[in-house]
């Protein structure tokens, strides 16, 4: 079973921070997941909230702020001091940390609440440009925008986020155009976890930060899971 680093070591470091994503960067998990939003002026930038109140000292929506607005912001402090004067990392700095790594990228496109417009030929103009295709997996509670991802990136692994049990989810992903299913952990104990796994579509699953669920997990059989302590669940499967 396979690890990713969710919002970068989120658990150790200020989440979605480039010192998140180099902390990740150094360990041997096999992949990193990050979320993206967009700005006023129309930058990709790796933040999780619609709003920076929450891991900032500004406040607002990032869709009203241009990328200079947010960078006067600090991203590091509300986590610990000693990550004062961490700034919002744009796409393009975090792909740049995982540019010559081992690691699959999980990019999260936070479409859910505003659509934000030409957001998927952004991100796919630049994931072009690094040549970085054939290692990411563009995932999204928006599935709309997950089908019209597919349909401009045929190329781009994909893959529907949800969190509720769902009859037959693998069908409806291949509806949609999705080649993996990401969703919330317990999903998967369900009948619906088995049989996804069944259908060769790869489930990954969020977010799992306790030891005790391992175990049951991959005896489900599925691909991986995102942890805020990408470390210490490496640990523990290095161990068990
Ligand atoms: O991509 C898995 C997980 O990150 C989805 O939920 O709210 O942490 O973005 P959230
Ligand atoms: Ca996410």
């Amino acid at each position: 079973m396979k690890i990713y680093a969710h919002r970068g070591s989120s658990g150790t470091h200020p989440e979605n921070t480039i010192s998140a994503f180099k902390a990740a960067a150094a360990l041997p998990v096999h992949g990193v997941e990050f979320d993206v939003h967009m700005t006023k002026d129309g930058e990709l930038v790796v933040i999780h909230d619609e709003k920076i109140n929450r891991t900032s000292n500004g406040q607002g929506y990032v869709k009203d702020m241009t990328l200079a607005q947010l960078e006067s912001y600090d991203f590091g402090a509300w986590f610990s001091s000693k990550f004062k004067g961490e700034k919002i990392p744009t796409l393009r700095e975090v792909l740049y940390v995982f540019k010559d790594t081992h690691h699959h990228i999980n990019i999260e496109l936070k479409s859910d609440v505003f659509p934000y417009e030409g957001m998927e030929e952004k991100a796919i103009n630049m994931l072009r440009d690094y040549r970085l295709v054939n290692r990411v997996v563009i995932s999204s509670f928006n599935h709309e925008m997950i089908q019209s991802f597919k349909e401009k990136a045929p190329e781009v692994e994909t893959a529907i986020l949800f969190m509720e049990v769902m009859v037959a989810p693998h069908l409806y992903a291949e509806a949609v155009g999705a080649d993996a299913l990401h969703t919330f952990f317990p999903t998967v104990f369900r009948r619906m976890g088995q049989e996804a796994v069944a259908s060769g579509k790869k489930v990954r699953v969020f977010t799992v930060n306790e030891e005790a669920y391992v175990d049951m997990l991959m005896s489900v059989g599925i691909d991986a899971i995102f942890t805020d302590y990408p470390k210490k669940m490496l640990d523990y499967l290095n161990n068990r």
